[in-house]
């Protein structure tokens, strides 16, 4: 959106790894990347293990320091830990585990107190789902229910930009959808998110653009849907024919292709079975960009 600044943004951002000992050379963990997110989008970014997803994101949050680039978060340089910038933000981190003994809403309560305008933290506990363990020990949470606790502590500031490192991993079915939901609903709030996940639907599902990475480099960058049918996929035309074969045809042009096919199988008397149209879902590209072979 030209005249409005953007959320994030993200120029040549390198980040080296020192040399340590017995474990080999330095790690270029990322080696020149440039992303931006406008305000109030959801941006998710993907990648396999040891990609650079959280070493990204941790430098954006202020937890680590880049090697080279240049970032700006809100308007901040987050590496200079502004502390008004730590008010509009929220973080899932990928791993936490801070807590024990304190219960949901005392830890609640005690994070509210970081921000200005916090929200309500029975409203955060009903949003993420804990209402039943409202009291309960932080330790005596299952996984699933603490990294729903971890949700809960990043929303409790009322933050307008929320970066969630895997946030759902470890969810249940339901939990996931709950928390996408919970997601969904802050970008009707207008907040921004930049989410990494593992899981394909979820980036298909909440994200409006996503930047594949790997090796520290970005291989792709779109709309879930743009990189579905970019990069010479092809649309998939799938049928039976007469003895229950299944044929599979990829084309550009599925309008053509299926006006011959069904008018072949009328023309022949015949049905053509199973018959279906699909494009490559996000998880077929992001395999095929970030396989090895
Ligand atoms: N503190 C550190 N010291 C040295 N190397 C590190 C450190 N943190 C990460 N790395 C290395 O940097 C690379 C990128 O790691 P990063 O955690 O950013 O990956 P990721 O994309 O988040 O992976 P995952 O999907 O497994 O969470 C890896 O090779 C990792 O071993
Ligand atoms: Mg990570």
């Amino acid at each position: 959106m030209p005249g409005v600044e953007a959320a994030i943004e993200v120029r040549d951002l390198r980040k080296s790894y020192p040399a340590s000992r017995g474990a080999g050379g330095a790690i270029d963990a990322v080696r020149g990347i440039d992303f931006s997110v406008a305000r109030g989008e959801i941006f998710g970014l993907l990648g396999p293990n040891g990609a650079g997803k959280t070493t990204t994101v941790e430098i954006l949050e202020g937890y680590r320091q880049r090697t080279a680039g240049a970032v700006s978060v809100l308007g901040f340089d987050p590496s200079e830990r502004p502390r008004e910038l730590r008010a509009r933000v929220g973080i899932v981190l990928q791993s936490s585990g801070i807590y024990a003994h304190a219960t949901v809403a005392e830890l609640l309560a005690h994070f509210a107190d970081f921000y200005p305008r916090p929200r309500k933290i029975d409203q955060v506990i009903e949003l993420a789902g804990l209402a039943e363990k409202r009291d309960q020990q932080a330790r005596h949470l299952s996984g699933g229910q603490r990294r729903r606790l971890d949700l809960a502590l990043a929303l409790i500031g009322d933050p307008e930009l929320i970066f969630l490192d895997e946030p759902t991993t470890g969810f249940d079915p339901a939990a996931r959808r709950g928390a996408w939901q919970t997601i969904r609903s802050l970008r009707e709030l207008g907040k921004t998110v930049l989410l990494t996940t593992h899981y394909l639907d979820e980036a298909q599902e909440l994200a409006d653009r996503v930047a594949i990475i790997k090796g520290g480099r970005i291989l792709a960058e779109g709309s879930p849907a743009e990189l579905g049918v970019g990069a010479g996929s092809r649309y998939r035309v799938a049928y039976a024919n007469g003895n229950g074969e299944l044929t599979i045809v990829e084309t550009d042009d599925p309008t053509r292709l299926l006006n011959e096919l069904t008018s072949a199988a009328l023309a022949r008397g015949e049905q053509l079975n199973a018959l279906s149209v699909t494009r490559p879902s996000l998880e077929d590209v992001y395999l095929e960009l970030t396989s090895d072979a």
